[in-house]
C-alpha cells in the first residue's frame, strides 16, 4: 500500500484526489491548517466519512511541514495548498507569495531532509502563461500578469524545475488549466454563475454581476484532472505536463450554457461595461457588468495544447464542457431548492 500526503485536501482538488487515491488503495493523509473550524466537517461535506487521516500544519510553518513528513513518511506528496484566487492575489500579494512561493520552497527543503525518496507533485497553473497567445503547451513562454501567477511561476522554476535539475529531486508540475465542479469555491466565476442563475430561476436573487465577460478559459472537470495528477507521479522520470481539454469558451458562453440547462435564455445588449443580459422570457435584466470584478491586469485567453499528456500519460478528459455546466447548474439548483 502506498502512502500519499495531500496539502490543500479541504479544497476542490484535494477532495477529489483523496477520493481517487483511496479508490486505488492508498493510505491518504491530509495536511490541514489549524483553525477554529473542525477540518473534518469541511471534508465530510465533500467526502462523507472516508478514512483520511489529518495532520495539522501550514505551508507558512516549516516545523509543521517537517513534523508531518517525519511522521507520515509519504511515498507521494501532492502540493495543492495555495492562496488560489487570482483576483485576491492583487489585494493580498504578500500572503499569496508567502504561501504559493515560499511555502513550496519550505516543502521542497523539508522533503530533502525528512522524506528524501518521496515524489512531489506541484499544482502549477495555466495562469503562468498569462499574456502568451493561445494555444499554450509545455514549450510556451511564461508571461504572468498577476501576483498569483508570478508566485506560481517562480515556485515552478526555482523549486520544481530548479531542484529537479540541480539536486536530482523527483519533482513534477502539472500545469493545469481551469477545472471546475460542484465543489468549486463560490467566488470563482463558474460557481458564482451557477449559484446566481439558480437563485434567479428560483426567485430569490435579482441580478448576477460579473467582470470581464470576454475572458476565455479552457474549462474541464476537476474529477478528471486529479487522475492526471496521479499519472504524472507514476512516470519513469519526473516531467511537467499541460492538462486541459483543448477547447475554450468565454465567460458569456458559460452564462448562456448555464442558463440553457436551467431552461432559461438570455439576450445580450450593449457593449463593454454597459453590456446587460436580459431574461428572454421575463424581459428583466438579470446580468450586469460591475467594474469591481475586473482585475488590474487580466489573462484573457487560455487554451491548452495537451498533446504531451495525451501521448505520454494516456490521459484525456471524460467530461465535456456541456456536461460540466449541466452538472454544476443542476447541483446548485437542487441544493438551493432544498433550502427554500
Ligand atoms: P482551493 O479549493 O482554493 O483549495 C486550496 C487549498 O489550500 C485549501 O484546502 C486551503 O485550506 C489550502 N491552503 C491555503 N493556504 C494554506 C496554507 N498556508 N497552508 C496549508 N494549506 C493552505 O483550490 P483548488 O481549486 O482545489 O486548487 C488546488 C491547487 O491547484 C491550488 O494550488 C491552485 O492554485 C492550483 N490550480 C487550480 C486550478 C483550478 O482551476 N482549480 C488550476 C490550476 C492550478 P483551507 O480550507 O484551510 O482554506
Ligand atoms: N472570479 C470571478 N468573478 N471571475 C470573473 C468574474 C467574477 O465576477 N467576472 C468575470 N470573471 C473572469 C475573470 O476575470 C477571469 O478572466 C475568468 O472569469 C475566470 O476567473 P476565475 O473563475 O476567478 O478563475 P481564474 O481563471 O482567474 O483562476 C482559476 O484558474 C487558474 C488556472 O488557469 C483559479 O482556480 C486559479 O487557482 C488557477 O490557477
Amino acid at each position: 500500500m502506498k502512502t500519499a500526503l495531500i496539502t490543500g485536501i479541504t479544497g476542490q482538488d484535494g477532495s477529489y484526489l483523496a477520493e481517487y487515491l483511496l479508490s486505488l488503495g492508498y493510505a491518504v493523509y491530509g495536511f490541514v491548517r489549524p483553525s477554529s473550524f473542525d477540518p473534518n466537517e469541511k471534508l465530510e461535506d465533500f467526502l462523507g466519512k472516508t478514512p483520511v487521516k489529518l495532520v495539522y500544519g501550514d505551508l507558512r510553518d516549516l516545523t509543521s511541514i517537517e513534523r508531518a513528513l517525519r511522521e507520515i513518511k509519504p511515498d507521494e506528496i501532492y502540493n495543492l495548498a495555495a492562496q488560489s484566487h487570482v483576483g485576491v492575489s492583487f489585494k493580498a500579494p504578500e500572503t499569496t507569495w508567502e504561501i504559493n512561493y515560499h511555502g513550496v520552497g519550505r516543502l521542497v527543503h523539508a522533503i530533502m531532509h525528512e522524506a528524501p525518496n518521496a515524489r512531489l507533485y506541484q499544482a502549477s497553473t495555466s495562469e503562468m502563461f498569462g499574456s502568451s497567445p493561445p494555444p499554450q503547451s509545455e514549450t510556451t513562454p511564461f508571461h504572468p500578469v498577476s501576483p498569483y501567477a508570478e508566485a506560481k511561476m517562480r515556485a515552478h522554476l526555482d523549486f520544481i524545475v530548479g531542484y529537479r535539475e540541480r539536486e536530482n529531486r523527483w519533482n513534477a508540475s502539472g500545469i493545469l488549466f481551469n477545472h471546475e465542479s460542484p465543489r468549486r469555491g463560490k467566488t470563482f466565476v463558474t460557481r458564482k454563475i451557477t449559484i446566481a442563475l439558480s437563485k434567479i430561476k428560483l426567485g430569490v436573487q435579482d441580478i448576477l454581476e460579473l467582470g470581464n465577460l470576454d475572458a476565455k478559459r479552457d474549462w474541464g472537470f476537476a474529477g478528471d484532472y486529479v487522475k492526471a495528477m496521479h499519472k504524472i507521479l507514476q512516470q519513469p522520470v519526473p516531467k511537467d505536463y499541460v492538462i486541459g481539454t483543448g477547447e475554450y469558451h468565454s465567460v458569456r458562453d458559460f452564462v448562456n450554457a448555464a442558463a440553457k440547462t436551467l431552461d432559461m435564455s438570455i439576450t445580450w445588449e450593449g457593449t463593454g461595461a454597459n453590456e446587460i443580459g436580459i431574461d428572454t422570457k421575463t424581459g428583466k435584466v438579470i446580468v450586469r457588468v460591475n467594474r469591481e470584478f475586473f482585475r488590474p491586469t487580466e489573462t484573457s485567453d487560455l487554451l491548452a495544447d495537451p498533446t504531451r499528456a495525451h501521448n505520454e500519460l494516456d490521459w484525456k478528459p471524460e467530461v465535456n464542457f456541456g456536461q460540466l455546466v449541466e452538472m454544476m447548474s443542476q447541483s446548485d439548483f437542487q441544493k438551493i431548492q432544498k433550502t427554500l
